[in-house]
């Protein structure tokens, strides 16, 4: 499946695969991407699933040898000690043979926007680049059972997939997909819902566009609602981003207008390719 969307791909993101407890030279490695040393594999006590159908990460295929710095070892020892429930387990090993898997938000940010559904005591979110499906599934299932997730995306292939991972992991009825531009679509359930109306908000698509989608969606969160937007350090590219790097100074311009913003609360999280959290003040 081609993965058309993302005007530039999200550089550090990494493709991961979890695996089982094959011997480590027997599984074939998923097309486009590549190997890199890895840890040593989940010592024999740790379960392969927990009682609720958790799974812990386990070893990691990285795209990338270097995750924010980590080592490949370190960043393994992230993956080993981060919970995934097995449909997004699966979800992850399936997308991992499609072009674009890079594009796929890593587990230990799926579990951290589970969490923040959790903590928020969110009841509608939204999805604002759902590829195959792993942040929306994420957080559909840490909502409750009439829980709500808008699933905003232009590309409906890549969401062929998502919609079979909504179904497997039994939260179908508490996603609204919607195809087509992000900012049209914001802009329809602005008009259809009215402002304030979400608890979370999650920007993971087209970098240039991300102040246009922060600022319908600071009139789309509630006050004390959340925008967490993925890839605010892009590969490092917003330390210096060149003339021509139109999407690095996108972000560099997003992340120096959010630090003096006075409409939030902010915390740039190095998760991921840098997760900024923003808390809707009044
Ligand atoms: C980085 S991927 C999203 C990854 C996803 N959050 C996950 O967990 O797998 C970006 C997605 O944004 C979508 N996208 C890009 N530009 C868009 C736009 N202008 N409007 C809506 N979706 C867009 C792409 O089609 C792509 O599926």
């Amino acid at each position: 499946m081609p993965a058309r969307g993302c005007a530039a791909a999200k550089a550090t993101a990494r493709s991961a695969l979890a695996r089982g407890p094959a011997s480590p030279s027997s599984a074939p490695w998923p097309r486009g991407l590549h190997s890199v040393p890895r840890a040593a594999p989940a010592k024999p006590s740790s379960p392969p699933g927990g009682a609720d159908g958790t799974f812990v990460a386990g070893e990691v295929v990285n795209k990338q040898p270097v995750a924010m710095g980590m080592s490949p070892e370190l960043y393994g020892y992230v993956l080993r000690n981060t919970r995934e429930p097995e449909v997004l387990r699966r979800l992850r090993a399936e997308t991992a043979t499609v072009n674009g898997a890079h594009m796929q938000v890593t587990p230990e940010q799926g579990s951290l926007l589970g969490l923040l559904v959790e903590l928020l005591g969110a009841v509608r979110v939204l999805d604002l680049g759902v590829f195959t499906g792993y942040s929306s599934t994420a957080m559909a299932l840490a909502l409750p059972e009439d829980g709500r997730v808008y699933a905003l995306d232009r590309d409906e292939r890549p969401m062929q997939m998502a919609r079979k991972y909504w179904a497997e992991a039994g939260v179908s009825g508490k996603v609204e997909a919607m195809v087509g531009p992000g900012v049209e679509s914001l802009q329809t359930l602005l008009q259809r819902e009215g402002p304030g109306f979400l608890d979370l908000a999650f920007i993971d698509a087209d970098k240039r566009q991300y102040e246009t989608y922060y600022e319908l969606l600071l009139q789309l969160v509630r006050p004390g609602g959340l925008i967490a937007i993925d890839n605010t350090l892009f590969h490092g590219r917003v330390v210096n981003p060149t003339p021509e790097d139109k999407a690095g100074q996108a972000l560099a311009a997003l992340n120096a207008k959010l630090l003096t913003d006075p409409r939030v609360t902010v915390v740039l999280v190095p998760i991921g390719d840098g997760m900024t959290l923003c808390r809707r003040r009044r």
